[in-house]
């Protein structure tokens, strides 16, 4: 990490009165949650994504949908927040206003004690309805596979969003308001390619913010935001909240 970039980041989030952070899959990363796009190990290595996470995946094959899901549900079951998950909660409770947007579908920032969550792509741990999106009680889901409602009959799938589909239309615009409001948006451990979740570091620079990326690698982002601090949340964040707020 280069502790020079370190400090006028830390600067700008110490001067701030509302932080509005982007995170996506590189914050658990540490917590032993693969990545979707990393080539060798993401979650999509074996798969495209078309083949497993669109409504029409889940039409034409939806056992195989719904088993990855599973799995995906142990792999996360199993995992703890990391060390950047938990720096979080303790910037959230240094600033007078904090809007946390994940794009994961992960529990890990809600285990570690993050309130108030923008969940942009739901969650791994919902069950909705197929054909009405509404969600299913675990005592309604009949033991097939993938599992029937049994009050209505419908089919249930995954509580997340799918390629295709529409964003939960009230948390995407709190998202895009915390965007057009805040003094400094952090863009953490996404490859910032995936819309509209994408577009909000942009909102943020055009309304003015400070922008401040953490990532190992570059992503579309990087040449356009004020700050980059290259290498691991689970490093950086720690180091930046200290650098920020020493007294923490
Ligand atoms: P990606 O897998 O596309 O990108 C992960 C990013 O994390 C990359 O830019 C990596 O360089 C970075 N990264 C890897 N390890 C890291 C670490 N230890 N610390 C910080 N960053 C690290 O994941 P997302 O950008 O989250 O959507 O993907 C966005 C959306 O695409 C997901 O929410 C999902 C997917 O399709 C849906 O499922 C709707």
């Amino acid at each position: 990490m280069d502790a020079a970039a370190l400090q006028p980041a830390a600067e700008a989030l110490r001067r701030a009165r509302h932080v509005a952070l982007l995170t996506g899959a590189g914050i658990s990363a540490e917590s032993g949650v693969p990545t979707f796009r990393d080539a060798q190990t993401g979650l999509w290595a074996r798969y495209r994504p078309e083949e497993l996470a669109t409504p029409e995946a889940f039409a034409r094959d939806p056992k195989l949908v719904w088993q990855w899901y599973a799995w995906r549900r142990e792999l996360v079951a199993k995992a703890q927040p990391n060390a950047g998950h938990h720096a979080l909660v303790t910037l959230a409770a240094k600033l007078a206003q904090f809007t946390l947007i994940p794009q994961n579908v992960d529990h890990l920032h809600e285990e570690a004690g993050s309130k108030n969550i923008l969940k942009l792509h739901g969650s791994l741990f919902a069950n909705i309805r197929e054909e009405d999106h509404e969600p299913v009680a675990s005592e309604d889901m009949s033991d097939d596979v993938p599992p029937h409602c049994v009050r209505t009959g419908q089919r249930i799938r995954p509580g997340v969003v799918w390629f295709g589909e529409s964003l939960p239309q009230d948390v995407l615009a709190a998202a895009m308001q915390a965007a057009r409001r805040c003094d400094v948006f952090l863009s953490i451990g996404t490859s910032t390619v995936v819309e509209p979740a994408a577009s909000l570091p942009f909102m943020a620079l055009q309304s003015g913010a400070t922008v401040i990326e953490i990532n190992p690698d570059a992503t579309p982002l990087s040449a356009h935001c004020q700050h980059v601090l290259r290498g691991k949340a689970a490093e950086v964040l720690p180091a930046l909240v200290a650098a920020a707020f020493p007294e923490s």
